[in-house]
């Protein structure tokens, strides 16, 4: 298992590209298996994740050219075994983003349930009592969901919670459906307007994308597309919290900042300057930057996916801030940690009440899951002295080289490779 080396305290400047969103290409990617035709994806992401589904498309039957990094091309005539097994499944929890697409184009699918992970239980029933709500039947025995369908038919479809993966598959088996669905509470994630445009490029009709009631009128078929994923959000406000933490000057290249605005809203309300343009942000850290609090929630409100992020950079802030976590209900595993390098955080139920500033200092510690390595990654950087981060695949899974792409910006981070 590879570790980080980070040696803190260096102020990061220049520019930095952001990378394509990884949870906007995992479900177009599995949009791939709704159509006989190609499906290019005109740059994708080299991350553990985009290979772990390409496994799983190439296991299910689809013929995938080229490498996660540059283009993609993905062509499925036919599936040899509508199963995804646990194996696959169990290294990344989205893979059950294949059951609507095998079930509305073949009409059965067998996928592994994801289980519980780092962050929480992550049930999926929504995503089962969705499609069973489209006509499909499911039994879920020895570990497994398996679903059968002659052809799904359109219906109404209110989700109690609002769920990001569940709206995707449900979106992905209506487009196949008899008639209309509709959708109501769903997720408005930009992710999910980004699989809308895939899917209306292939043939789909689907209105209100991105809003919270989404109508699909089924087609007979799909046909193949050329897409662009939009940039990554999570990244972009990660490598905006590297800029402050350091107290540097980083232009983003290549961003959306509308999908970051409740991230951004917050870094201005601390008195944090930023600059934003077509496409960039530029982002400069300063001394006697103020706290303020956050309450994570489905977008357009502040991300879950950028909440142990926020921690790190609170520790930089004067005064008491707190954090409310409304998603997951494991997501702090990384507080006992930045404790360990000297941040002064106390827990109550889903609220983290951060003082600061507070001095850090490098300390061995360990990443549990891919958003929490990254705090503790922002963490070691304004850090006095040398921080060892183990586990750091939970950050490949989800970041793109980021030690390079950060080394190139001033950090020092040396990857121990074992
Ligand atoms: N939920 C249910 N039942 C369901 C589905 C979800 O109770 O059937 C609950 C979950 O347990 C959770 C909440 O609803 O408490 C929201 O879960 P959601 O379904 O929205 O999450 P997801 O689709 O599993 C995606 C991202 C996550 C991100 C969340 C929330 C992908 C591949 N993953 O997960 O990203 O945190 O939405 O925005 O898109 C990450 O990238 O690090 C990551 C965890």
């Amino acid at each position: 298992m590879d570790r980080f080396q980070i040696l803190g305290g260096r102020s990061l400047r220049g520019t930095v590209a952001v990378r394509p969103a990884k949870n906007a290409l995992l479900p177009c990617l599995a949009a791939g298996l709704l159509t006989s035709d190609p499906v290019v994806f005109e740059e994708t992401a080299d991350l553990q994740d985009i290979h772990s589904m390409v496994g799983l498309l190439r296991h299910l039957g689809s013929e995938v050219e080229g490498v996660p990094g540059g283009a993609v091309r993905v062509r499925t005539p036919d599936v040899v075994e509508p199963e995804a097994p646990y194996d696959l499944v169990r290294r990344m929890r989205a893979s059950i983003l294949v059951l609507g697409p095998l079930l509305a184009r073949f009409g059965r699918a067998r996928v592994s349930l994801p289980g519980g992970c780092a962050i929480g239980a992550r049930p999926i029933d929504l995503h089962i009592r969705g499609l069973e709500t489209l006509g499909a039947r499911i039994t879920v025995d020895h570990g497994y969901v398996r679903a059968s369908a002659e052809r799904l038919r359109g219906s109404e479809i209110l989700f109690d919670k609002v769920t990001v993966g569940g709206t995707e598959n449900l979106i992905m088996a209506a487009v196949l459906a008899r008639g209309e669905t509709v959708l109501r509470n769903a997720a408005r994630e930009p992710e999910i307007a980004d699989l809308c445009r895939l899917l209306t490029a292939m043939g789909a009709r689907i209105e209100g994308a991105g809003t919270h009631t989404v109508k699909i009128s089924g087609v007979e078929e799909l046909g193949g597309a050329i897409h662009t994923c939009i940039p990554d959000r999570i990244e972009t406000g990660t490598l905006a919290a590297a800029a402050v933490v350091t107290g540097g000057d980083v232009e983003l290249a290549g961003v959306v900042p509308e999908h970051v605005e409740a991230f951004l809203g917050k870094l201005r309300s601390m008195g944090i300057q930023i600059e934003t343009g077509e496409r960039r942000i530029r982002v400069r850290g300063a001394a006697g930057i103020r706290s303020a609090d956050i309450t994570t929630q489905p977008y357009p409100g502040y991300p879950t996916d950028l909440q142990a992020q926020f921690m790190a950079l609170l520790t930089r802030a004067s005064g008491s801030g707190a954090v409310r976590e409304t998603i997951f209900e494991n997501r702090f595993m990384h507080v006992p940690e930045l404790q360990r390098m000297g941040a002064d955080i106390r827990i109550e139920g889903n609220v983290a009440v951060v003082r600061g500033p507070t001095p850090l200092s490098g300390a061995p510690v360990m990443a549990s899951d891919l958003r929490a390595s990254a705090g503790l990654l922002l963490a070691a950087l304004c850090a006095e002295g040398s921080t060892e981060i183990h586990r750091i695949y939970h950050l490949d899974r989800g970041y793109e080289r980021l030690d390079e792409r950060l080394n190139a910006l001033g950090a020092r981070i040396h990857r121990v490779r074992e």
